[in-house]
């Protein structure tokens, strides 16, 4: 993204990006960069070139929720694709004031930013076509029950996903049962493992929960999302299907209580 900003002097406009600084997301403001010394390169545009190909190029009429939308890279992404409404949501303001700002000098000025935790998305009492859900599963204490309620509450159709991902990249072929005395699949590397981190991990004590890559797939399977694509390292384009255990009783997300007319209290 690369545009003229509108109705901002040069000046005016630095001085905007530089007091939401520090930015996560390094986007091009009228050729001011926000974030030209990002840790990882031209973040997130260089991870967004390796699966962009794998998305719908033409979003005309669709309504996508980009959870976790920091400054609005993909929500922008989105709108650029002709998606009819894009609501991007986040728990911190300072990063929503950076989007707002991103999509002001953009001119996406359509593009609604909101406050809202993951947990709450059964307030918006919507579903979207498209549900972006990257880069913060590892952030939350509570990452499936995060899954289940985007699930319950808010995907339509698609959810583009994607978790920081360490140790094994293999992913073993599991049975469906094992006796209680059968223990070795534990202890290989591919099987499902999401990784706590009880204090911090790249200097970061947001970071709670890392799975390999077998378990950020089973984690999709098990919330009720069928993987159609791993379409970068890190990154799966899914479809919404039914949650996997409906024959064991309830399914759903455990919390909040939705109240008795629901069946889950
Ligand atoms: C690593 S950044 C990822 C940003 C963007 N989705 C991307 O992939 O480039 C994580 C974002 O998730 C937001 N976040 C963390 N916990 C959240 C929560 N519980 N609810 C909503 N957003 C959250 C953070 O504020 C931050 O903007």
């Amino acid at each position: 993204m690369n545009v003229e900003p509108r109705s901002m002097g040069a000046d005016g406009l630095r001085q905007r990006i530089e007091a939401l600084a520090p930015w996560f997301h390094n986007i091009n403001l009228g050729g001011i960069w926000t974030a030209p010394d990002h840790f990882l390169g031209d973040y997130p545009n260089f991870k967004f070139q390796r699966f962009a190909d794998h998305l719908p190029e033409d979003l005309g009429g669709k309504t996508v929720l980009d959870i976790g939308c920091n400054a609005g890279f993909y929500s922008m992404e989105m709108k650029r694709r002709g998606a009819e409404r894009v609501l991007g949501i986040d728990s911190d303001d300072r990063y929503l004031a950076q989007a707002r700002l991103a999509g002001e000098a953009l001119g996406y000025s359509n593009i609604e930013f909101r406050n809202l935790d993951v947990y709450d998305v059964g307030t918006l009492g919507e579903k979207f076509d498209v549900v972006i859900f990257m880069g913060v599963l590892y952030h939350l204490r509570h990452p499936l029950l995060a899954l289940d309620l985007i699930h319950e509450h808010v995907a339509g159709d698609l959810l583009i996903f994607q978790s920081l991902q360490r140790g094994s990249k293999q992913v073993l072929e599991l049975e469906e049962d094992y006796e209680f005395v059968e223990t070795e699949m534990f202890f290989e590397s591919g099987y499902p493992k999401l990784h706590f981190v009880e204090r911090q991990y790249a200097h970061d004590w947001t970071n709670w929960w890392v799975p390999n890559r077998a378990c950020a797939e089973a984690m999709l399977r098990a919330s009720g999302f069928t993987i159609e694509t791993r379409a970068e390292d890190e990154v799966y384009i899914c479809r919404r299907s039914e949650m996997p255990y409906a024959d064991w009783g309830k399914t759903g997300a455990v919390y909040p209580a939705l109240g008795p007319a629901t069946g889950r209290e």
